[in-house]
């Protein structure tokens, strides 16, 4: 079978990767994919969201499933309009997508579905939104409801930041007019963040390996909030029993729900949770996989990544049991290297270099994120997050070592990376 990954990130590629090592599948291509998915697969040159393009591709050439990686995509209903073409595609419809596209509707369904989340309020004009804030004795999270790039959750520590995020977001419309129309204040809680992905069709869930990411842009948790700078998995901080929990009192009641309103979900659920003194709490869904924690998880997968995906597509999860999920007993860690500037503006075409040497560094895989391949070989940068160097080791300790030996080869002018994933679970604190 062929197979059509959409996307061009570290998640793409990681997918790319991991597919390409299916027997069941024959070829791999990446649209429009970095020049990690060219070495892995084969790129097509069309955008994630020309969906003309795309189902004329995928007609032409035959593809038996395609898989979408970013949110993008979904939210504007590409699963839709592969299905009213008969073709096979992972991901949940554009109405199950809301619930990473709305936020308001996610934090309504979460209520509605008495998962513990944040206490919030929705708001569609500002003023009385800047009037709930001055009232709050505790610092607020202000949320665009629509997609925003990634840029649309504000955490805010003081009454002033809160409302000039009310202002950003509402006022002067910085993420657009439809983002913008309504916004989510809610309660800021503190604690340790977990990610949850689960393969999700009808009511069946298989939860995949916790992971954690590490959002802000420098060590220590400080500098401004990225996509992601690195991750690891297994998390620690998800035990046995902190897994069960988020199924029972989250993932479950979500599923159902949705179902009920008759847009059941089926793809990758992904809740990004917080760990509290008080227990768990859901921060936000999202309707994909994590990048760059699926880049560690995937490393250690050893299950037909193919065949998953089918069950998912064709309503048959039930047939694999978490217990059917094979995981390579290493931990893995995932060390991001982006371009100097980033989460903020910065340049692109540099050149790469020390990639085949990273390569050689045993049980490490570079996933490419922000990378081209220009004629004759040479690896440029052309993102922000640049490259995902992830590896297994014996140990969490051991994988960490061993990813930052191969980061150690690889060099473009500007590069930075965190020196501190996955300290959080070595017991080193943040
Ligand atoms: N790593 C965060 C995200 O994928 O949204």
């Amino acid at each position: 079978m062929k197979v059509l990954v959409i996307g061009k990130g570290g998640r793409e590629h990681a997918l790319v990767w991991k597919l390409a090592q299916s027997p069941r599948v024959e070829q791999v291509f990446c649209a429009p994919g970095n020049a990690g998915t060219a070495l892995d697969g084969v790129n097509v040159p069309i955008d994630v969201n020309d969906f003309v393009y795309l189902l004329r591709f995928a007609k032409k050439e035959n593809i038996g499933l395609t898989v979408v990686g970013p949110e993008d995509p979904l939210a504007n209903g590409i699963v839709d309009a592969f299905q009213a073409e008969g073709l096979r595609i992972f991901g949940p419809s554009k109405a199950a997508a809301q619930i990473e596209a709305s936020k308001v509707y996610s934090k309504k369904l979460m209520r509605h579905a008495d998962v513990p989340t944040a206490e919030f309020r929705v708001f569609d004009h500002p003023e009385p939104a800047r009037k709930y804030i001055e009232t709050r004795e505790y610092p607020v999270v202000v949320k665009a409801d629509g997609l925003a790039a990634g840029k649309g959750v504000i955490v805010c520590t003081t009454t002033e930041e809160a409302i000039a995020a009310v202002n950003t977001i509402m006022v002067r419309e910085e993420f657009g007019r439809a983002a913008g129309r309504q916004v989510v204040v809610e309660k800021r809680v503190e604690g340790e963040e977990l990610s949850v992905m689960a393969l999700v069709a009808g009511r069946t869930i298989i939860s995949l390996a916790p992971s954690q990411d590490h959002k802000r842009a420098f060590d220590g948790d400080t500098g401004p909030n990225t996509g992601g700078m690195g991750a690891y998995s297994p998390a620690p901080l998800g035990t046995h029993e902190l897994m069960s929990e988020i199924e029972t009192n989250a993932l479950i009641p979500t599923v159902h729900a949705m179902k009920r309103a008759r847009t059941p979900f089926r793809g990758i659920l992904y809740a990004g949770v917080i760990v509290t003194n008080q227990g768990t709490r859901i921060l936000e869904y999202n309707c994909r996989l994590g990048d760059p924690e699926t880049q560690p998880v995937l490393m250690r997968l050893k299950t037909d990544l193919c065949e998953l995906l089918e069950a998912v597509v064709d309503d048959r999860l039930g047939d694999f049991s978490e217990d059917r999920l094979e995981w390579d007993p290493r931990p893995a860690v995932c060390v991001v290297i982006a371009s100097g500037g980033y989460p903020g503006p910065f340049t692109t075409g540099k050149m790469i270099q020390g990639l085949d040497e990273a390569a050689l560094v045993p049980d490490v895989k570079v996933f490419h994120a922000g990378t081209k391949l220009e004629p004759g070989g040479m690896v440029v940068t052309d993102g922000g997050r640049v490259l995902g160097v992830t590896a297994l080791g014996d140990t969490l300790a051991m994988a960490k070592a061993r990813a930052y030996e191969a980061v150690a080869k690889i060099s473009f002018p500007g590069a930075f990376y965190r020196k501190d994933i996955a300290d959080k679970a070595l017991g080193k604190g943040i």
